[in-house]
């Protein structure tokens, strides 16, 4: 059979990522240009600054990925392009970069879920098998998705407010960290013992859903309550306690989703996947019930585009193409 090129392209927050991937699995090139540095005095990403630097970018890192994959256009099946969700005006950059592109070389064009790229990073590191459940944990998303085959994706349970990565990086600010927050957080946690104890959000019984909020606020209420309590807690200790709490009801839904869906195979996806607490916890949960678990390295779990490139190979070979109305869509359903 011959080898299946494709080109990814992703562009849905702050980081402009390209990638060449063969046959779905192996990474010829994925190369990220992150705009952190442009965003952190703001605490947060701006959407105007985002796209103005992908504006920017996505041309030399296009250009980057192609000379890094040497490959010729010409031996490309495929542009994959992230189309949602995002922020519009960052995703515009790149559809359009996509299609002026895919129209240029005179190839196909796809378009992707960012979580289906999350989830694909993990084929990247071994073949998925089915039927699968993925706990996604980024920034933006908190989702809890089955899958019986390659490209079907049933979500169970989403966050209901904030996405875990928000929490994270809520906190953070709250006591002073920089932007992003989570990575600051997970390693205070390491340092520190959960001697808060922060509420856990089950929300009704059999739910899959999340919900961040309420602990984000339980946080910012102790710690506004210590001074007149004349409690004092080092960060070190409400970073673990906050820690403690999102870890467990993390796994302990995805667990019981994996039983009620009788999945032998879990996935970790998103940015918090880099997380070393909530890997561990994993780890072991899905060792005492016999599932087998795969995490994706760090480079894989944040914003990337060979996840976006793994994906689109499935709709390529699907033949499940876009055409030139594709359009960035903020709020896309997987
Ligand atoms: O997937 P991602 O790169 O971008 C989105 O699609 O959102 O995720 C970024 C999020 C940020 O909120 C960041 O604070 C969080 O992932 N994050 C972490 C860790 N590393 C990154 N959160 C907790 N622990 C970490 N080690
Ligand atoms: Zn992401």
């Amino acid at each position: 059979e011959k080898d299946t090129l494709i080109v990814g392209i992703e562009t849905s927050c702050d980081e402009t990522a390209v990638a060449v991937v063969k046959n779905g699995r192996e990474i010829l090139s994925n190369v990220v240009s992150s705009q952190i540095e442009s965003h952190k005095r703001f605490g947060g990403v701006v959407p105007e600054i985002a796209s103005r630097h992908h504006v920017e970018q996505v041309t030399v890192i296009i250009e980057a990925a192609m000379t890094e994959a040497d490959v010729t256009f010409a031996e490309v099946d495929a542009i994959a392009v992230t189309e949602g969700p995002g922020l519009v005006g960052a995703l515009l950059v790149g559809v359009n970069a996509a299609k002026a592109l895919a129209f240029a070389v005179d190839k196909p064009l796809i378009g992707v879920h960012h979580i289906a790229g999350h989830i694909y990073a993990n084929h990247i590191v071994e073949e998925l098998t089915f039927p699968l459940l993925t706990l996604v944990v980024s920034g933006g998303h908190t989702e809890l998705v089955y899958m019986e085959e390659h490209g079907s994706y049933e979500v169970i349970g989403e966050t209901r407010d904030d996405a875990v990565g928000e929490a994270y990086d809520k906190v953070a600010r709250t006591i002073g960290l920089p932007y992003p927050g989570g990575p600051h957080i997970d390693r205070l946690a390491a340092e520190g013992e959960p001697v808060i104890t922060f509420p856990r959000s089950w929300l009704e019984p059999g739910s899959y859903d999340f919900s961040f909020s309420g602990l984000k606020s339980s946080v910012i209420n102790t710690l506004h309550n210590a001074k007149q309590r004349g409690e004092s807690w080092t960060n070190e200790q409400i970073a673990a306690s906050f820690q403690a709490s999102v870890i467990e009801v993390l796994v302990g839904k995805t667990m019981g989703a994996a039983k009620e869906k009788q999945v032998k195979r879990v996935l970790l996806a998103g940015g918090v996947a880099a997380n070393k607490g909530l890997r561990a916890a994993l780890t072991k949960a899905c060792e005492a019930e016999g599932l087998r678990l795969t995490i994706p390295p760090l480079k894989l779990c944040t914003d990337n585009a060979a996840m976006i490139a793994a994906a689109g190979t499935v709709k390529w070979k699907q033949g499940r193409f876009a055409d030139d109305r594709l359009n960035g869509h903020s709020g896309l359903e997987l």
